[in-house]
């Protein structure tokens, strides 16, 4: 588990002095995927490198499985850095090392036995999908599997966590998709914690359970991913949400356009196991009304589905009151658009 406490990192460059991190608290729980996102500048990189103690912070504490990284130093530090492991955009790769050389060489130089780091490194290159290449420089290597040499080399040492940062900036979208793939199997697999930064919304929603949101050092939201998804709070939010496209085509339509349509337009919003009901057709039998489908889309997230669903129906008060009750009961939350 990783617990910030009031976590500050101010720099001071000559008389200018910089608030990159501002007052951030958040909880990682042990095996989770958590999400940062924000625009450049906001502050992740310096928050993650607060996490393996790159960075010291102005305040605040950090601790990371019980032991408090903010104050370790020397030996300490080294050791428990050893558990903190870090994948890059750029991918840090050695580019003089074949593909098994960069996968041993943190090994190497924890003092490894030879013949553990040969096994290791075997089935590390097993792991990630590199078998046949183990031997080739990174500079043969695409960018995908570049950043799988980044992801077995983060592995070597049986981490408790793993910190990417913006591990799939620099990929195409079907390169981008298959290394989430790969993480979500490690964290699967192995339980591993996972913290992750970026500016794409489509990574949180693709593999993150939780995310914080990151604007001008601050964390302004954060919350289970199906929740913020559902229910952004801040327009900052709203507009990393839109990068998805399930709200781009949600924008085509106006719902403005329904007060056009006679009698009453509920909104509904389905999260997780209420998807799986047949709700529209329940709702029909029930009360004998013809529900009209204006507009629907659901969206697959790590932890199950969400969605929305525009219905059009002619009812009375006393109808419409039954029927959003009856949508609660079915943990469906119902919004009436409008009704005359
Ligand atoms: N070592 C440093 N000295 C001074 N200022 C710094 C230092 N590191 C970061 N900053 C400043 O802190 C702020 C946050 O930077 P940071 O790199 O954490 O942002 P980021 O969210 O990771 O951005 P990006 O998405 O571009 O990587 C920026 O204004 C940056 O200029
Ligand atoms: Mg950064």
């Amino acid at each position: 588990m990783i617990v910030l406490r009031n976590i500050s990192k101010i720099f001071d460059t000559g008389n200018v002095s910089l608030t990159a991190v501002d007052n951030v608290s958040l909880t990682v729980e042990q095996g989770q995927i958590y999400g940062i996102i924000g625009y450049s500048g906001a502050g992740k990189s310096t928050l993650i490198r607060l996490l393996n103690g790159l960075e010291k912070p102005t305040q605040g504490q950090v601790t990371v499985n019980g032991q408090d990284i903010s104050s370790a130093k020397g030996e300490a530090l080294r050791q428990a850095r050893l558990k903190i492991s870090m994948v890059f955009q750029h991918f840090n790769l050695l580019w003089s090392r074949t593909v098994r050389e960069n996968i041993a060489f943190s090994m190497q130089i924890a003092g490894v036995p030879k013949a553990k780091i040969t096994a290791r490194v075997d089935e590390l290159i097993e792991l990630v999908g590199l078998k046949g290449r183990e031997n080739a420089w990174p500079s043969q290597l695409s960018g995908g599997q570049k950043q799988r040499v980044g992801i077995a080399r983060a592995l070597a040492n049986n981490p408790d966590v793993l910190l990417c940062d913006e591990a799939t900036s620099a990929l195409d979208p079907q390169t981008t998709d298959q290394i989430l793939d790969l993480l979500l199997d490690i964290n699967r697999r192995f339980n591993l914690t996972i913290v992750l930064i970026t500016h794409e919304m489509h990574v949180v929603r693709k593999i993150c359970d939780r995310v914080a949101v990151m604007e001008e050092g601050k964390v302004v939201e954060e919350g289970d991913v199906l929740q913020v998804f559902t229910h952004p709070q801040k327009p900052i939010t709203q507009q990393f949400i839109r990068q998805v496209s399930q709200y781009a085509e949600e924008e085509a339509f106006n719902p403005e356009l329904t007060s056009e349509l006679a009698g009453t337009v509920i909104k509904l919003t389905f999260t997780g196991h209420s998807t799986h009901k047949p709700v529209v057709g329940e709702l029909t039998l029930r009360y004998g009304l013809p529900f009209n489908i204006l507009h629907g889309k659901m969206t697959q997230t790590a932890h199950g589905v969400f969605g929305q669903l525009w219905l059009q129906v002619v009812a009375t008060d006393e109808q419409l009151n039954n029927i959003l009750a009856d949508l609660q009961q079915s943990d469906i939350e119902g919004e009436v658009i409008k009704h005359v």
